[in-house]
């Protein structure tokens, strides 16, 4: 077990002893190489660098009261890697090499999972890029797909408390029938700008509104968006946002649980409807909204308790991480064991 202050651990790159990787070249996947290098060597002109042919996944591993080891929904992402690689024409990472990937990079480096309940995990990062020289713009013929695990703590600051957020409407993450709904690298490129806007002002993050009208939700910084409204999950249904696998999730945890689901859009005005709101994703996991700011109109949401969660948010976030950390039985067939 690695010396590290597991409670306090940040959301950032810690190193770790090695990542994995695997090259696309002459139309062919080769091995799997493990390395213990934090450097990649690409050629100036590679098409990751220019042309922005870089898309990515995020995962986590959790450990359990067994002290077994669990991956969460990690077909997920390998799906969703094969429709980014589709999206931006990049060669796809098949199913069985992505597995082999995750599952090794998190078997090298297995001291770093953090312990179970100290509410950190081991953050999995596989990405690809695009090598090679070109100067045309054009899809790149050869490529690098890598994973690498860094040990971290809750996304935001506070963990599961509450944070403040700010709608966006000056900037736009993605355009409707632009790269929104893949993950690929430039899509966070354009995040920066409001990021930092909403950082200065002093909130966790800012709250994008669709790009065509401003008059609908789309996501919440790297999250996507749910509002709770009575015995109703409501969540976003765009086109410009990404499909995130907890978002999913948890509309199926709220069906369970008896709860209606909707995915609609969501007019910026209903805001003031909701009884709960809250971001949702891989890091964010489930971060309780306390208040959203609308700078250009002066409106301000304010949502329950002032610095404790809702109740349903409180529920849904017990269910989603008992169910990852192997708390209680994961009868939808989430997890996967590290062998
Ligand atoms: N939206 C964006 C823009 C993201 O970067 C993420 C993180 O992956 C999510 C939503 C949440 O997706 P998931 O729950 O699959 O991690
Ligand atoms: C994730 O939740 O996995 C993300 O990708 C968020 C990340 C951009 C920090």
């Amino acid at each position: 077990m690695e010396n590290i202050d597991w409670k306090n651990l940040p959301f950032a790159y810690k190193k770790t002893d090695f990542n994995v990787r695997s090259y696309f070249k002459n139309g062919e996947w080769g091995e799997i190489l493990v390395s213990d290098s934090e450097f990649i060597n690409m050629h100036m002109a590679s098409t990751c660098l220019h042309y922005g042919q870089e898309i990515f996944e995020g995962l986590k591993a959790y450990s359990g009261m067994d002290g077994k080891i669990r991956l969460f929904r990690w077909e997920e992402n390998a799906k969703r890697m094969i429709n980014s690689a589709r999206g931006i024409l990049m060669q796809e990472v098949p199913v069985e090499l992505f597995r082999e990937a995750v599952f090794k990079a998190v078997r090298l480096n297995e001291k770093y999972v953090p312990p179970y309940g100290f509410g950190a995990t081991l953050y999995i990062r596989p990405f690809l890029v695009g090598l090679g020289p070109e100067v045309g713009v054009k899809a790149a013929k050869e490529y690098l797909f890598v994973v690498f695990v860094t040990p971290v703590g809750p996304y935001f600051r506070d963990g599961f408390a509450p944070v403040d957020i700010m709608i966006c409407r000056k900037f736009d993450r993605a355009a409707p029938r632009g790269t929104g709904s893949y993950k690929v690298g430039g899509n966070y490129a354009a995040s920066l700008q409001s990021l930092k806007e909403a950082h200065m002002a002093g909130f966790g993050t800012t709250l994008y509104l669709d790009a065509c009208e401003k008059k609908y939700i789309d996501e919440a910084g790297p999250a996507n968006f749910f509002g709770i409204k009575g015995n109703t999950y409501v969540t976003p249904k765009s086109n410009s946002i990404l499909p995130s696998i907890t978002n999913m999730s948890l509309m199926q945890l709220a069906e369970d649980e008896g709860m209606k689901v909707e995915r609609r859009l969501i007019p910026v005005e209903e805001l003031s409807e909701f009884d709960e709101v809250g971001a949702c994703g891989t890091a964010a996991v489930i971060t309780p909204i306390r208040k959203i700011v609308d700078p250009d109109t002066n409106k301000i949401y304010e949502y329950g308790d002032k610095n404790e969660p809702g109740p349903v948010c409180k529920r849904l976030y017990q269910h989603l991480t008992a169910i990852q950390t192997g708390d209680i039985e994961d009868k939808f067939g989430w997890i996967s064991y590290l062998e």
